[in-house]
């Protein structure tokens, strides 16, 4: 193989305006109103979600962090040689440098991410650290069906799946089981899938984490009322909505909700809504597992458990699981 760095062509399927907008139509219009937080990552969005990841309150990134140090060796022992990682929601990229640092001669490394300047800037500095490195990225909304790019010319070995972060837990458990069907033709069969799944917890460390003092999540989440009034024409004044994060303890997920804080009406382009005082829109789910609960969820998808790593306070979980 040659030793120049290769970054393929971009595989842009970034989801359109107009794909925004009528989601964002659609959900505005249901009696519980509700707005897809994989629109969160904008420019700024994806910022904010950085920073979130480095607060106090807010312990997934860093414990997971500290998961797949320890068993990092374990995953690449697992995958073997010249494996072909797949990355869903590849973000600042921080995690997937473990990986391939613990990985033996790692063949090829494909992001798949909605947020398209972020993962390009990251995958510069990836191509700059692992030079034999072949990277294929996809700028996509990974919950949608995609293929991955081609390699022609590229031997690897096992494909490695990497969906870390607890991402899983935006969707409800049955969409889990969808997504990761999904995932599963994409990657193959034999395919190793490594996810990260935080567990149910003392919900006063849970509420803490989506309810940092420093209100970086309550600027995360407004900014989806920003990106809609610049993109899309919105009229949301965001000063007249606040920031909520509740546990919902029957579904054992937090939910966002950003609250009208009075009544008011707005508009977006034809479409006008109107919000009673203490009104929310959904923005976000998080569910929370159980390490027993995920892996039957695992097996329904079509995947046999192979190991499953927590900290010691067992706040998070990661799991290795192959497809059948
Ligand atoms: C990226 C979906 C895992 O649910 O914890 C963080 C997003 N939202 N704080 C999560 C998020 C508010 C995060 N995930």
């Amino acid at each position: 193989m040659s030793k120049t760095r290769r970054i393929e062509a971009l595989q842009d399927l970034e989801p359109t305006t107009d794909e925004f907008h009528a989601s964002v139509i659609k959900g505005l219009s249901a009696p519980q109103k509700t707005l897809p937080c994989k629109f969160f990552y904008d420019e700024r969005g994806s910022q904010l979600f950085d920073e979130i990841c480095s607060l106090p309150e807010y312990y997934p990134t860093r414990t997971e962090l500290g998961i797949l140090e320890r068993h990092a060796g374990d995953i690449a022992r697992l995958a073997g040689p010249k494996a072909r990682l797949v990355e869903l929601g590849s973000g600042a990229g921080v995690k997937i440098r473990l990986l391939l640092r613990a990985l033996e001669a790692p063949a090829a490394y494909l992001p798949v991410e909605i947020s398209r300047e972020h993962m390009l800037a990251a995958n510069r500095s990836i191509a700059a650290r692992f030079p034999e490195l072949h990277i294929a990225p996809v700028c996509a909304d990974y919950t949608r069906p995609f293929a991955l790019p081609e390699l022609p010319g590229i031997e690897h070995g096992t494909t490695l799946g990497f969906f870390p972060g607890s991402t899983i837990g935006n969707f409800s458990r049955a969409e889990a089981v969808s997504f990761l069907r999904v995932a599963r033709d994409l990657l193959g069969k034999d395919a190793l899938m490594i996810v990260g799944v935080d567990l149910v917890k003392d919900t006063r460390l849970l509420r803490a984490a989506y309810n940092d003092t420093a209100g970086v999540t309550a600027a995360f989440n407004l900014n989806l009322l920003r990106r809609i009034n610049r993109e899309l024409g919105g009229t949301f004044d965001l000063a007249a909505f606040r920031h909520e994060a509740r546990w919902n303890e029957a579904l054992e997920r937090i939910e966002m909700h950003l609250v009208s804080m009075r009544e008011q009406q707005i508009a977006i382009r034809r479409d006008s809504f109107h919000f009673a005082e203490g009104e929310t829109i959904h923005t976000e789910s998080s569910h929370k597992y159980r390490i027993d609960g995920f892996k039957a969820l695992a097996m329904e998808a079509g995947y046999a458990p192979v190991d499953v790593w927590t900290d010691d306070e067992e706040l998070f979980s990661v799991h290795a699981l192959r497809t059948a």
